[in-house]
């Protein structure tokens, strides 16, 4: 191998930067160019490349977001946006690919490699926690933070006024952010994608509230879940009820990544190029028990479960 493209694809999370460093790092040391694909697919596309170097993103691991830039592309979900890619990478003589994103890089990954059979490696990177194949995505530590963070600051607020809080926390159909954030903060109740019976216990709850104190709601988003929805409810059950609504949004999205997500950012970026070196193809690189793992595209779906142990968490101090 002697040249070696990379690219952010999909939300982007902070870590992503830190993987960047590492994989160029890793690849100058073993005599491999490394080109940088500007907005994700979009990039390969348009064969809008930059070529990276080491010393330039050592001083960028601390920078959150992705210097490459990052988009959701909808030419690349067409067979024609992926022959101009291959195009792309035949003309810049490109041999392997690595792609740091999350499920929908993957399974872009896994259509590409219909017609293009240069090896591919991917790196997971999402604040969502929603990949199987690791125990953390690139970003999640972070993104968790921020939220914990800004939820103590309303904490300080709804104390003071005696309100209920719904605080809404990111994570598209995945409850990850909003258990751990919630427990971490001490919510009322938690409430997330996965779990369907909490809701009922949240209004039995909220139905009794006197008042005496603030009530904090931690909800994730999701199609059949989220702050107005969480709301209305209340508002059904408990009418006068003083309520307030603060979604946390995309500043969960940026920020410099925690100590956590540099440390996974540099691990996995290293281990993705000496995947490469050992001629593996297809698979996505995680840690699973503190250990690296690699697991094949098609088996990184979107399934990363909540587990057992903190369902029993959400029992015990969410609901
Ligand atoms: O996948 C990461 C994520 O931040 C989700 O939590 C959220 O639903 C989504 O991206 C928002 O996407 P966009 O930035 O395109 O609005």
């Amino acid at each position: 191998i002697k040249h070696i493209g990379v690219f952010t694809s999909g939300g982007d999370s902070p870590g992503m930067n830190a993987a960047l460093y590492a994989i160029t790092k890793t690849a100058e040391v073993n005599g491999i160019n490394v080109s940088g694909f500007r907005k994700g697919y979009e990039g390969l596309i348009d064969g809008d490349l930059v070529q990276l170097k080491s010393h330039e993103l050592q001083k960028l691991t601390q920078k959150g977001g992705t210097i490459l830039k990052t988009a959701r592309s909808k030419r690349f979900l067409e067979l024609e946006g992926r022959k101009k890619a291959l195009q792309t990478l035949n003309v810049n003589k490109i041999d392997a690919l690595i792609a740091i994103g999350g499920d929908g890089t993957f399974k872009g990954l896994l259509a590409f490699s219909e017609i293009c059979d240069i090896p591919f490696i991917g790196i997971p990177g999402t604040i969502d926690n929603d990949i199987s194949g690791t125990d953390y995505t690139l970003g999640f530590d972070s993104a968790v933070n921020t939220a914990i963070e800004n939820i103590d600051k309303i904490r300080d607020t709804a104390e003071s006024h005696n309100r209920v809080f719904i605080v809404e926390v990111m994570g598209r159909d995945s409850g990850y952010i909003g258990i751990h954030s919630g427990l971490m903060v001490g919510a009322d109740a938690i409430l997330i994608p996965e779990s369907g019976t909490d809701f009922i216990n949240l209004l039995g709850k909220v139905k009794n509230y006197d008042s005496e104190d603030a009530f904090l709601i931690v909800v994730s988003e999701g199609d059949e879940i989220g702050a107005e929805l969480v709301s209305s409810k209340i508002k059904e059950v408990n009418p006068n009820v003083d309520l307030r609504i603060t979604k946390l949004g995309h500043i969960q999205r940026g920020g410099n990544p925690s100590a956590l997500d540099r440390m996974l950012g540099i691990r996995l970026g290293v281990e993705a190029v000496k995947s490469l070196l050992q001629s593996k193809k297809n698979v996505m690189i995680g840690i699973l028990n503190n250990q690296l793992h690699l697991t094949p595209f098609n088996e990184v779906v979107k399934q990363h479960q909540v587990n057992k142990e903190l369902h029993e968490l959400l029992e015990l101090f969410g609901t």
